[in-house]
């Protein structure tokens, strides 16, 4: 299964986009899920620690509806709307909460693909910068980061809304760094599947 976790409070360009994402999945074939932090409640991280000794999160939130769909996908997207530049604090708050995962097993994003999806209002708004946090997620934890490569998806998939959900359809470049970085990500997928 593939996990597509929306970092958007909104119904709007990144859950667009992200959806977009998993139907181009599904037409090749893959099982899908999404996960929309809109309408839910996931509190930041405490660093109470009690994962560390109890092995799991004390914090009794929607993040434990997230925490089995995350232990079970092969692939991992995350999207994030910009937000100052950076990744939105609802994504950045599931990051942190990941910390009780790795208390259980160390290793619990080894061999997962991950890429990442980011949507600016403005065209040059942070969006590289967001997915390299999103992509620094996955080296930390183990997880293998994808982008689409060179000519067009250099930092993998990163879109310019103009604030609107119209906008971000008409994002022909954005669209093209997304179809370059599927391509990679699920035939690093399947390479995967095949070893196990
Ligand atoms: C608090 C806040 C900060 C924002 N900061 C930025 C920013 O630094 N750069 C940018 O390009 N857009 C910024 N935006 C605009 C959003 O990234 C943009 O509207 C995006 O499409 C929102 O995603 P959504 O359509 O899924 O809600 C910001 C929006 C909010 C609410």
């Amino acid at each position: 299964m593939i996990l597509g976790i929306c970092g958007s409070p909104r119904k709007q360009a990144t859950e667009y986009v992200l959806k977009e994402s998993l139907k181009m999945l599904e037409e090749k074939g893959f099982e899908t899920e999404f996960f929309g932090l809109r309408g839910k409640t996931i509190n930041p991280c405490r660093h109470c620690d009690y994962c560390m000794r109890k092995k799991e999160c004390i914090v009794k939130d929607d993040m434990q509806d997230l925490y089995p769909l995350i232990i079970e996908a092969k692939g991992i997207i995350m999207a994030t709307p910009i937000y100052n530049g950076g990744l939105s604090a609802q994504l950045k708050a599931v990051m942190d909460r990941c910390r009780a995962l790795g208390a259980v097993n160390f290793d619990f994003m080894r061999f997962k693909v991950g890429m990442g999806i980011s949507v600016g209002g403005d065209r040059i708004g942070g969006q590289e910068l967001a997915m390299q946090q999103i992509l620094t997620f996955y080296i930390l934890t183990g997880a293998i980061p994808i982008s689409g490569g060179a000519y067009g998806a250099n930092m993998g998939a990163n879109f310019w809304s103009q604030d609107t959900l119209e906008g971000v359809k008409k994002d022909d470049q954005g669209f093209k760094s997304l179809r370059k970085t599927i391509k990679r990500f699920s035939y690093f997928i399947d390479k995967f599947e095949m070893k196990e």
